[in-house]
């Protein structure tokens, strides 16, 4: 039997969006996630899935349920088969109890102690005249700590003994409440972890405590505590006041990333509730790919100071592989004595809104900082620029966005965009040589027009960078085959690539990769594993896009492809020395086309 506070616990960590993303192509639509049901043959979406409430509805076939309900449903799991599946997704392991009858203890959750730690928290904080007064110098209402469930944890050593039924538990610890010590002759010692200390409940996007900050209210060490990662909470992936903002975020579309709990209170007390902060830690990928998910722009508002501009290059980072053409990243650096919290307190609302208007975007922020660390007058410098640009650039998706850094850099490096392209291709070092067709770039795809190389071994060594562009197309286009439904002009592109469209086009709407490498097993079984072998090497994981993410890739890198099959065609022309005039108008043509692009 799987003791049902561990199922808890799993559902509070999963997100049905991620779950049912896997198998369904769904894209934002409003608060919910709307897709093609799975369920029943539909031309018009009507599957909804919604974050809030974590379940998912079909509209058209009434097909209805939770995470783990879509697992059975959908893959023919039972139900221990689809825990087993949802907590290897995140990590967790399956605890195991006798089965029922000689089990009658009941071990609490991880959830229910964090919560009923939280609410203990917030009643201290009523009673304890110095926390409050501590909090009102700060400036902070009363409405905004109940807002945000603040709370304080009594000086103590075991105070939560008065909140949980057994404070010998050992789940205490796995919910990062208490810490066990080696006492002396080995007796082990228990006490808080938090004491004395202003509280900070970190809530999930369903609004269950996972974990909390705390800060001395004094000039004590360390001066914010969080807690340990656990199974419910970890620093990477949770961004605090998320819950809070939820609404905020919706409606103005638009997240605004901090480095601090009192900043974003601050800011939601001053009308500026759509603040999140990331938890002593630099920004992940995780954390933008969570925000990109819900809003268009991100703004990360970091301190004027040396510290401010390094989080903020980290976050820069973390942002390249999320930076699909309809998402905006802006970065907004305050005046070095300030953080948003003293910013906001000291020129209100609308000073803070004039100064979110100065925000940079990414491309900007990015080019600046590079040129800065070289001398560009000089040709080594130049280079230095190069080179520190060149991992930046490979690790965007090949979007639009791409393109227009990739000039940029191209012009303040003093290169040709091509140049460029050839020196952050990674398909280009010997490393990556003989990677088979679907490293066959530009004219050798079109030379071998339609040839299929010889099967090879299918444990090929990973490779090391980001996939080759065309491997991208076609690993994105198998992980959401509605991208191949849309007409695509084929006149440029390489044919092999249109191949696998057409091919993709002939399968079930919503098949799965495993279902679509199943399928090409039987018929071509080198291509199956050379697909698997791509999806095990991506970096950006696409799997985890959203179908809007995946199809302004899938459209940016066909247009970069197009480019290449122009310029490739130009090039063929010329050398044959235009003799015709066929030849000559057609050279002209596509000239004129290459400068649409
Ligand atoms: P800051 O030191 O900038 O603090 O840390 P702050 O947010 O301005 O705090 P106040 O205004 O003095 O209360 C920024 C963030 O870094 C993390 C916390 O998340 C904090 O909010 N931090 C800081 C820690 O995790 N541990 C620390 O010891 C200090
Ligand atoms: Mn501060």
């Amino acid at each position: 039997m799987i003791p049902q506070a561990f199922i808890q616990d799993l559902l509070a960590r999963v997100d049905i969006v991620d779950v049912v993303g896997r198998h369904v192509q769904m894209r934002k639509a409003g608060t919910n996630f709307l897709g093609l049901c799975p369920f029943h043959a539909e031309k018009s979406p009507s599957f909804t899935v919604s974050p809030a409430k974590q379940f998912y509805h079909c509209f058209g076939c009434g097909a209805h349920g939770s995470a783990v309900g879509f697992l059975m449903e959908h893959s023919g799991m039972n139900y221990v088969d689809a825990i087993e599946d949802l907590a290897r997704s995140v990590g967790m392991s399956v605890p195991r109890q006798e089965g029922p009858g000689d089990a009658p203890r009941r071990d609490p959750g991880l959830l229910e102690l964090l919560a009923q730690a939280a609410q203990f928290y917030k009643n201290r904080l009523r009673e304890s005249e110095r926390a409050i007064a501590y909090l009102k110098g700060r400036g902070l209402t009363g409405e905004t700590a109940a807002r945000y469930a603040i709370g304080y944890a009594p000086d103590a050593w075991r105070g939560l003994q008065a909140a949980v039924a057994d404070y010998d538990a050992r789940e205490l610890v796995d919910a990062g409440l208490v810490i066990d010590s080696e006492g002396d002759e080995g007796k082990r010692k228990r006490y808080d972890r938090f004491r004395d200390r202003i509280m900070f409940p970190i809530r999930n996007p369903r609004g269950q405590v996972i974990g909390f900050g705390g800060r001395v209210l004094d000039a004590g060490e360390p001066k914010y505590m969080n807690s340990p990662e656990t199974a419910l909470f970890s620093k990477g992936r949770e961004l605090y006041g998320l819950f809070e903002a939820r609404d905020s975020l919706r409606q103005g579309d638009c997240a605004i990333v901090v480095e601090g709990y009192m900043d974003v209170v601050m800011l939601a007390q001053h009308g500026v509730a759509n603040a999140v902060a990331t938890l002593g830690t630099a920004t992940t990928p995780d954390h933008v790919r969570k925000l990109a998910r819900i809003v268009d722009r991100v703004v990360f508002a970091f301190d004027g100071d040396e510290a401010g501009r390094k989080a903020a290059w980290r976050a820069l980072e973390a942002c390249l592989p999320h930076a699909a053409d309809t998402k905006r990243m802006e970065f907004l650096f305050l005046p070095s004595d300030h953080d948003p919290d003293s910013y906001v307190r000291e020129h209100g609302l609308a000073g803070f809104e004039r100064l979110l208007g100065e925000a940079v975007p990414l491309s900007e922020f990015m080019i600046g900082e590079l040129s800065s660390r070289a001398d560009l007058t000089e040709p080594e410098g130049r280079a230095r620029f190069l080179a520190l640009a060149r991992p930046l650039l490979q690790a965007l998706p090949p979007a639009a966005l791409r393109m227009q850094l990739l000039h940029r850099v191209a012009e303040v490096g003093a290169v040709g965009a091509a140049e460029l392209e050839r020196f952050i291709a990674p398909g280009d070092s010997p490393a990556h040589r003989g990677g088979g067709p679907q490293a066959g770039q530009g004219a050798a795809a079109h030379s071998s027009r339609g040839q299929r190389q010889p099967l090879r071994a299918p444990q090929l060594r990973p490779r090391a960078g980001p996939l080759e562009l065309v491997a991208r197309v076609r690993l994105l286009c198998a992980l959401h085959p509605a991208l191949a439904r849309a007409q695509v002009d084929e006149e440029f592109l390489p044919p092999e690539l249109v191949q696998w469209v057409d091919w993709l086009r002939a399968q079930p709407a919503g098949s799965s990769l495993a279902a679509i490498c199943e399928v090409l097993r039987v018929s071509d079984p080198a291509r199956a594993a050379d697909l698997e072998r791509d999806a095990a090497a991506d970096r950006t994981l696409s799997a985890e896009m959203s179908f809007d993410e995946a199809r302004d890739e899938y459209d940016g890198a066909l247009a970069q492809l197009r480019e290449r099959g122009v310029r490739e065609r130009i090039d063929a022309l010329a050398q044959d020395g235009l003799v015709t005039d066929a030849e000559r108008a057609r050279y002209l043509e596509l000239l004129s086309m290459r400068r649409k692009h």
